[in-house]
């Protein structure tokens, strides 16, 4: 593995440093090369090379909006032998705290930052955007991402769509539902999942949504900072509605109040968000409920139950 390190970054040198561990998926390691320190993580599942693509892009596009700092990406590898390394930018990072406040405002500016650019476009008679270089951002009027990219190891369905409602039954649930189906044929998950559908768009009632550029993934386990502010990492992004972005948030905490104010003044709550958040937590739980279990399910389906009350 080294020696294919080595080979593919150009560097003569490579020393692994003290910084090594894993998160819930992948396994991590810190090394010393020509270049600076570069943190590489490692997966040997058939699918790595796509989560790490998906992860690739994701840091890419959050980089170019150059409102949250995230460790810059550098190369997808195979390994001869099976496992994939990704490559990128090492950080020195520690547990969020005192960039909290910080953290929110960014968010909501890297959330705002496509409606920006489609407010300049209009502002200049769509020319602005269109004219630029070949490396700007260009207005996504759509919602869905250029490639796949994956929430733990599963891959999301990243079809561009025009609807959000379309896109987050189709695209993210309903994948979600054929996993459980093909695994364990659920049938209390299927019915409810029949009403629930009826019931999705009175949960949107004159909603216009402008689409988000989502980190996809941001749990207190993918957040931290350092001295010059928070730091977010191993996205699993997409356009989607920028609510979404906040129900993963709520479910397993780190996250302060100070970051909930300083984003919602920005970004203001609208009506019927405490039930969008609970139908966007159903992701998920779906999600954990196919990756690690069962534990998951009655989670799932409570909140089925009370959404279509
Ligand atoms: N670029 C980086 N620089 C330094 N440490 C990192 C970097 N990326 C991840 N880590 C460390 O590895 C841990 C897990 O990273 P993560 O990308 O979330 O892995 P997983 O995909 O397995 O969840 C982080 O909590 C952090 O300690
Ligand atoms: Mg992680």
């Amino acid at each position: 593995m080294e020696a294919a390190l080595k080979r593919e970054l150009g560097t003569s040198v490579l020393r692994p440093t003290g910084h090594s561990g894993g998160g819930c998926i992948s396994q991590g390691q810190s090394y010393d090369t020509d270049a600076g320190r570069v943190y590489v993580k490692s997966n040997s599942k058939a699918e790595a090379r796509r989560m790490f693509e998906g992860e690739m892009e994701s840091l890419s596009a959050i980089l170019q909006t150059q409102t949250v700092k995230v460790p810059k990406p550098i190369k997808v590898i195979d390994v001869p032998g099976g496992s994939t390394l990704f490559v990128m930018e090492h950080l020195e990072m520690r547990s969020l705290n005192r960039h909290s406040e910080k953290l929110g405002t960014q968010l909501a500016d890297l959330h705002l930052h496509n409606q920006r650019l489609g407010e300049k476009l209009k502002k200049a008679g769509n020319t602005v955007g269109k004219s630029g270089g070949q490396t700007d951002i260009q207005f996504v009027d759509r919602f869905g991402f250029h490639t796949v990219t994956c929430c733990g190891y599963l891959p999301q369905v990243n079809d561009w769509q025009n609807d959000w409602v379309t896109f987050y039954a189709r695209q993210r649930i309903q994948p979600q539902m054929d996993m459980v189906e093909k695994n364990s044929g659920d049938r209390e998950a299927r019915e409810l999942w029949a009403q629930l559908q009826l019931k999705i768009p009175s949960l949107f009632c004159d909603m216009e949504i402008v689409p988000a550029l989502l980190h996809g993934d941001l749990w207190g386990g993918n957040v931290a900072e350092d001295d010059s502010g928070p730091i977010i990492f191993d996205p699993a992004s997409f356009y989607g509605h920028s609510e979404y972005e906040l129900a993963i948030a709520g479910m397993f905490g780190g996250f302060s109040n100070s970051f909930y104010s300083a984003y919602h003044s920005k970004i203001p709550k609208a009506s019927g968000f405490d039930k969008r958040l609970k139908l966007y937590q159903l992701f998920h739980y779906m999600n954990h409920w196919n990756h690690f279990g069962s534990g998951y399910r009655g989670s799932s389906l409570n909140i089925m139950r009370n959404l279509v009350k």
